[in-house]
């Protein structure tokens, strides 16, 4: 299996990411394991373009608690609060959250100071529970837009697939 991940940076957004939906897929194929896909969806967006943290905190306590889940990148803080930060509110409120400068932003988390920008999506099961979000910090000032939140949530879309096997509570 070819699975070296490219690199994107120069690519047209919307292609980079039709590309890694394909990746994503096929390394997935076969698999009904939640953690394994954010593991691998974490380590294709990583690298495809650069970001300084790119991972997933877990539901752990649904309505209540956010804890680190599969990431790539320096080290991320273990536990938010359902309201909290920006993956807190888009936890909370169940929708994806576009932040172009974190300095801005009420309640920011600093997990690393160098973020500048940040995107975070919600993740939901076949059911339409929230078991996740998928955060990306990135360096740069506004790295992220309208293109990056369609193509994210068209990637967490496989933990949607009607095969989904909840986990554990
Ligand atoms: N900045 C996030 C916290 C997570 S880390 O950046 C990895 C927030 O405000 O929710």
């Amino acid at each position: 299996m070819e699975s070296a991940i490219p690199d994107l940076r120069a690519t047209p957004r919307a292609d980079a990411y039709a590309q890694l939906r394909e990746m994503q897929l096929l390394l997935l194929e076969g698999s009904d394991d939640p953690i394994a896909a954010m593991a691998t969806t974490s380590a294709l967006l990583h690298h495809a373009f650069g970001h300084l943290w790119t991972g997933f905190y877990r539901v752990v306590e649904p309505n209540a608690l956010l804890r680190v889940g599969p990431y790539q990148g320096s080290l991320g803080c273990l536990d938010i609060a359902f309201g909290r930060g920006v993956c807190g509110t888009a936890a909370a409120e169940r929708r994806t959250v576009v932040v172009e400068d974190v300095h801005a932003f009420p309640g920011h988390i600093t997990c690393d100071p160098r973020s500048r920008s940040e995107i975070v999506v919600p993740v939901f099961d076949a059911t339409g529970a929230l078991i996740a979000v998928l955060d990306i910090d990135s360096g740069a000032p506004a790295a992220f837009n309208h293109e990056d939140r369609a193509g994210l949530e068209s990637l967490v879309a496989w933990f949607a697939r009607p095969t989904y096997v909840p986990l554990p509570t």
